[in-house]
C-alpha cells in the first residue's frame, strides 16, 4: 500500500512562491497566508505527483511545458468575482456624464470611433455591461465605430467571457429591461445577443506589460476595477503608467470604489462625482 504524507510548506518555499507570483502576475500574497497557499496548491502537487512544494516550484520554473502550469496556477490564485452592472453609481456617471462628454469631444475632432478596455475583465460581465450602457444611451448610432476589449490573464474566465452565458448572481443588480433587450434564453442560462457581441471582444494579457488590444489606436477609457487591490503599490504604479501610454490625451481611468491612485502617481487627475471618482490622464 502506498502512503501519501501531505507535504508541508517551509518558510523558504512560501517566500519563493510569493516572489514567483508577484514577478509573473503582480499579485501579492500577504505574509501569514501559508495555509491559504497550501490549500490552493496541494491539488496541483497531487495531480503532478510532486512530493514537495520545492518540486512543484521547480516545475513552474523549468518544466518545458511550464506555461500550461502557469495558467493553472493563475486560475487557482486569482479572485474572479464579478457581475453585471457592478458599482451602479459609477456606471450612472459613466452613462450620464462620461458618454455625452466623450461624444462631444469626438464630434469636435471629427472622429466617430470609441475604444474602451476592460482590464481584468474576468468572465466578461464588465465588458458586456459597458456595451449595454453604450447601446442604451442612444448617443452612438450605426455610423459609430465602437469596440470594447476585455483583457484578463486567466484563460479559464476568458473562455466564459467568449461564451457570454450567465445566470443567477451574475444578474443580481441588472435592471430587468436590460435582460429582456440584450439576452436570449439558452440551455445553461441567458446568452448575450449579437448586438453586444458585435462591439465586444476578449483576449489574454498581463496588466504588468499590457499590449494595446487595439494595436496602434489610442484608447478613450480604461476600466480597471477590483483588480489593483491585489497588487503592491509599486506594481500599481507600473500598471497605471502602462495605462497612461495607451490612453488618449484626456483619456479616463475608472477604478473600483476601494481603489485609489493617491500616493501612487500624479499622472492622473481625480475628478470627483457623487458616488464615483474618475481619473483623467494629465496632459
Ligand atoms: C475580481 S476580478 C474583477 C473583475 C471586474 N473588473 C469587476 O470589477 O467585476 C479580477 C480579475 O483580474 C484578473 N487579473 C489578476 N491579475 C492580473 C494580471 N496581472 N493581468 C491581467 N488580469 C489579471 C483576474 O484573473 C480576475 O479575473
Amino acid at each position: 500500500m502506498l502512503f501519501y504524507t501531505k507535504p508541508v510548506m517551509s518558510a523558504e518555499e512560501f517566500r519563493l512562491f510569493q516572489e514567483f507570483v508577484a514577478d509573473l502576475f503582480g499579485i501579492v500574497i500577504d505574509e501569514g497566508r501559508e495555509n491559504y497557499l497550501v490549500q490552493k496548491l496541494l491539488p496541483r502537487l497531487e495531480a503532478l505527483r510532486h512530493g514537495s512544494f520545492a518540486e512543484y516550484y521547480a516545475h513552474l520554473k523549468y518544466a518545458p511545458n511550464r506555461e500550461e502550469e502557469h495558467q493553472r496556477l493563475i486560475s487557482l490564485i486569482t479572485n474572479n468575482e464579478t457581475y453585471l452592472f457592478r458599482e451602479e453609481s459609477q456606471l450612472d456617471i459613466f452613462a450620464k456624464v462620461t458618454l455625452p462628454a466623450l461624444k462631444e469631444k469626438c464630434l469636435q475632432t471629427g472622429s466617430r470611433k470609441i475604444r474602451i478596455i476592460s482590464a481584468g475583465c474576468s468572465s466578461g460581465e464588465e465588458g458586456y455591461t459597458l456595451a449595454m450602457i453604450l447601446l442604451e444611451s442612444g448617443l452612438f448610432l450605426w455610423d459609430w465605430d465602437i469596440a470594447i476589449s476585455g483583457v484578463d490573464i486567466d484563460s479559464q474566465v476568458l473562455a466564459k467571457a467568449e461564451l457570454g452565458v450567465y445566470s443567477g448572481r451574475a444578474f443580481q443588480t441588472t435592471p430587468p429591461h436590460y435582460i429582456d433587450r440584450y439576452f436570449t434564453k439558452s440551455s445553461d442560462g441567458m446568452q448575450v445577443r449579437e448586438s453586444l457581441r458585435r462591439i465586444t471582444r476578449f483576449s489574454r494579457g498581463n496588466l504588468l506589460n499590457l499590449e494595446n488590444p487595439f494595436e496602434n489606436e489610442t484608447v478613450d477609457i480604461i476600466f480597471c476595477r477590483n483588480v489593483l487591490i491585489y497588487f503592491s503599490e509599486e506594481t500599481i504604479g507600473r500598471i497605471v503608467a502602462g495605462f497612461g501610454r495607451l490612453l488618449k490625451r484626456d483619456g479616463l481611468l475608472f477604478l473600483g470604489h476601494s481603489e485609489s491612485l493617491a500616493r501612487i502617481t500624479t499622472q492622473f487627475i481625480p475628478e470627483r462625482h457623487p458616488g464615483a471618482i474618475i481619473y483623467k490622464k494629465r496632459d
